[in-house]
């Protein structure tokens, strides 16, 4: 509490920050990264076999990208900013201080990549002759370069939050960039990003297209693009896999919510789909059922988000690995804010003592916005995060027993800090919120 804090009561702070991530990534991936591969692929097909109407369609599918990305792209790419520096400040000022050339870097790129794209899409018909086609192409092989080079920075941001490996002891930038998940992720990121953007666009292709004989020629570039980027997602998943910390590797299941079982059955048929998708675009591209180009669109676009929420649970309880955890308190401060007091060291709480408040709960409020906001809500939409739902029942008593210990009953949390008036508070506060919200219940 370092900082004033937002709070979205009802919906929760991480489903903000999620949401906007996911769409994000999405777009980010699928579309900047993957489908500027496809087309720049699309557009030398187009040049080799002299075919206009592929010429064409790649145009199309630049008009789209300059959209979404200067678009969407944009507005969730500053949402990024809002959700995670107003709704997660601590982290994001420790990601600055260590980053922060990194990102200095990260936005000049981008600039170039959105300007390359104004300019690849605004000259495609100017270049006519073969030079000046050849010459286009690599103009999008060069923005290509570019859009995976946001990725390439911004990976070792994100990857450095799961595995911090050696940065931890010497504080080192290059330590901390080329943490242990790095290539990893970032070979992953690209594969998927190229498979993500053959599910969308084929879906387009399929949904909006008459021509069977350009559809025919479009799907086999994505076909080629397929039967690297399949395999290329797979080997580097595992690879990924291999190199996140033991205990996050457990949680993997648990982050999504399913059962063991559930989960490998609904994987499992995802990536056959995904292989049975892409047969048919190889073997016979003209007679795509459109029910099988919607089942994979949505598909990898389910994956993308499945994808981003198991990222982020894993790490928990901490949101830098083994440094800061979720609610953006040090983990080395541990024993002295249990003695200093955690209201004290909590710049933007109303006081620095439970006594100067006007009641034990209200200082609770203020240790719950502080420690707990970034995952609880009071009620709302997950009951599996309201704090009205989950300790309902429970006396007072047991909640101060529980909250000392919850880190071991739920090892998603991170310790509770503070002294026993401020835990007392706390406790103060979950047993009024449940009451109120058990009131209003019996008055409906
Ligand atoms: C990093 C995210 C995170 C933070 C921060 C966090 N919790 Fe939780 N908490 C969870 C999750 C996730 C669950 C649900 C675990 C489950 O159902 O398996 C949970 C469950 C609970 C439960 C229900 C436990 C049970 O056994 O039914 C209580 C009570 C609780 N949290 C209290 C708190 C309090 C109080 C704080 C702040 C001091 C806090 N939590 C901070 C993530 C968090």
């Amino acid at each position: 509490m370092n900082f004033p804090s937002v709070d979205f009561p009802w919906f929760g702070n991480g489903t903000v920050i999620a949401a906007i991530a996911i769409i994000h990534v999405m777009i980010s991936h699928g579309i900047a990264i993957g489908m500027t591969v496809l087309t720049v692929s699309a557009e030398y097909r187009a040049m080799k076999k002299k075919n206009n109407e592929l010429n064409e369609l790649a145009k199309k599918m630049a008009k789209w990208i300059l959209i979404i990305t200067t678009t969407m792209g944009a507005m969730t790419g500053v949402g990024i900013w809002f959700s995670t520096t107003v709704l997660q400040p601590d982290s994001i000022g420790s990601l600055l201080r260590i980053f922060f050339w990194a990102w200095v870097v990260e936005w000049i790129v981008f600039i170039t990549e959105v300007v390359l794209l104004i300019i690849y899409y605004y000259t495609w018909d100017k270049c006519q002759t073969i030079a000046q086609r050849k010459k286009h192409i690599n103009l999008g092989i060069a923005l290509a370069l570019f859009s995976w080079l946001t990725m390439a920075i911004i990976t070792g941001v994100l990857a450095a939050k799961l595995t911090p490996g050696n940065w931890i002891e010497t504080k080192s930038f290059w330590d901390a960039f080329m943490n242990p998940t790095y290539l990893p992720s970032l070979g992953f990121r690209m594969f998927l990003a190229v498979m993500l953007a053959i599910t969308i666009t084929s879906f387009f292709v399929r949904w909006r297209l008459k021509n069977k004989e350009l559809q025919s020629e479009m799907l086999n570039v994505f076909a080629f693009w397929g039967a690297i980027s399949l395999p290329g997602t797979i080997i580097t998943g595992l690879w990924y896999l291999k190199s996140i910390p033991a205990e996050t590797y457990d949680m993997i299941v648990w982050s999504t919510g399913m059962s063991d079982t559930m989960f490998q059955v609904i994987n499992g048929v995802g990536l056959l789909l995904l292989i049975v998708f892409l047969f048919w675009i190889t073997v016979k591209p003209k007679t795509l059922p459109w029910v099988l180009s919607l089942v994979v669109f949505a598909t990898s676009l389910s994956f993308i988000g499945e994808f981003e929420m198991v990222r982020e649970s894993i790490r928990k309880p901490y949101i830098i690995y083994d440094y800061m955890y979720a609610n953006g308190l040090l983990a080395e401060k541990q024993d002295e804010i249990n003695e200093e007091g955690y209201l004290v060291n909590a710049a933007w709480a109303t006081y620095d003592t439970v006594d100067q408040y006007t009641t034990k709960a209200e200082a609770g409020r203020d240790i719950f916005i502080g420690q707990c906001l970034i995952c609880h809500t009071e009620n709302g939409w997950r009951s599996s995060r309201a704090m009205a739902n989950r300790v309902d029942g429970w006396s007072e008593e047991s909640i101060k027993t529980f909250i000392p210990t919850m880190h071991n009953v739920r090892k998603a949390m991170p310790p509770f800090m503070g002294t026993e008036e401020e835990l007392e508070a706390l406790a103060a506060y979950l047993a009024k919120i449940t009451e109120q919200e058990n009131e209003v219940a019996a008055n409906e």
